[in-house]
């Protein structure tokens, strides 16, 4: 399948893996990319550009196609030392990076000019708007159903994406909810050129997270996501578990006095113990409500190799079906 995307990084299959928090590590990110598809090392899960660097260096070890790094910008006083990142990235000949979070304008010079291709995940049309108007390559269109920060306007993918290319410019691809072949031909028929997916591909063999995740992926039904820290305007989109289900009272009874400090044990330092350890109600951790579309646990190549054939038969067998009436 050729579309902008696949050309704009160099990749077989228009099959993105979003940048993830412990479990974006070397290991799926080779993976994703050794099936064709774009894997992202998730940047900030390294503490130090040093470590990151070194995460690079393993990636390239495992595979020599392209993959990218996650930069996620997040709202916080004592920032990470995102000059550091930057430099990990130019310095390893990373040529694809997935900003998300805060306005990634500052940092896109550096990147350019180091030959770096910037794709921006965006909840809205707006936003989406602002970066391709700072100079990003391409956009993550990331909607309501997602796995994460859905941020705060709502809207679901089968509005989102038409209304993103009704006015995009620049090549999207869709995020949030997507699964399997069915929702890689949707995306391209409301106008994504390709699909980026993040909890799906925590389930597979090559995700480095403990088989308790996975298990609750499987487990799982659409059901079964709660969205938490509106309160906050830091909406986020987690499985439901004890932590979720104590920091919802916590909103409940403290209302819109809540703070920060009140959810500190749900949230602060939680993904090392989940992804790690399996301890699965230490915290609350991201998931999509495509859980509900999660049944098994493939390796990365058996997940994409299906993702296209299955697209390939929607086109040529069900959707030509109905047009040769
Ligand atoms: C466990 C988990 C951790 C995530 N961590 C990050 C992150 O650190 N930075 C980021 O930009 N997106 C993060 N995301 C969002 C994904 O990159 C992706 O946009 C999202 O999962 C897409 O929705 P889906 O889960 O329905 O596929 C995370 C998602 C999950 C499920």
């Amino acid at each position: 399948m050729k579309t902008r995307i696949t050309e704009l990084f160099g990749i077989e299959h228009p099959i993105i893996q979003g940048g993830m928090h412990f479990v974006g590590f070397a290991e799926l990110a080779a993976a994703v990319s050794n099936a064709g598809g774009l894997g992202i090392i998730t940047g900030l899960t390294q503490r130090t550009p040093e470590l990151l660097a070194n995460e690079i260096r393993r990636c390239r070890e495992m595979t020599d196609k392209p993959f990218g790094v996650n930069l996620t910008f997040l709202p916080v006083l004592s920032a990470p030392d995102y000059p550091g990142y930057v430099k990990a990235i130019v310095d390893g000949g990373v040529k694809i990076v997935e900003t998300a979070g805060n306005n990634p304008q500052k940092w896109l010079p550096g990147l350019h000019e180091a030959g770096v291709k910037v794709i921006h995940k965006c909840t809205s049309v707006r936003h989406s708007l602002k970066a391709e108007a700072i100079g990003c390559d391409a956009v993550s269109v990331d909607g309501f159903e997602c796995g994460g920060h859905p941020g705060e306007d709502d809207i679901p993918n089968f509005i989102l994406l038409p209304r993103a290319a009704e006015e995009l410019k620049i090549p999207f691809v869709a995020s949030g909810g997507m699964a399997d072949g069915r929702s890689l031909v949707a995306a391209l028929a409301l106008g994504a050129e390709g699909m980026n997916m993040g909890t799906r591909f925590m389930a597979t063999k090559e995700a480095p997270i403990h088989d308790n995740v996975k298990q609750a992926l499987v487990a799982a039904t659409e059901l079964d996501t709660r969205l938490v820290m509106r309160p906050l305007r830091n909406t986020e989109r987690v499985l439901r578990n004890a932590a979720t289900d104590a920091l919802l009272e916590k909103e409940r009874t403290l209302g819109a006095a809540i703070k920060f400090e009140d959810i500190i044990e749900q949230v602060a330092g939680v993904y090392p113990k989940i992804m790690k350890d399996g301890a699965m109600d230490a915290g609350v951790w991201s998931c999509g409500m495509v859980a509900g579309l999660i049944r098994d646990v493939p390796s990365c190549k058996e997940l994409i190799d299906r993702i296209m054939a299955e697209a390939d038969a929607i086109i040529h067998k069900r959707l030509a079906g109905f047009a040769a009436g």
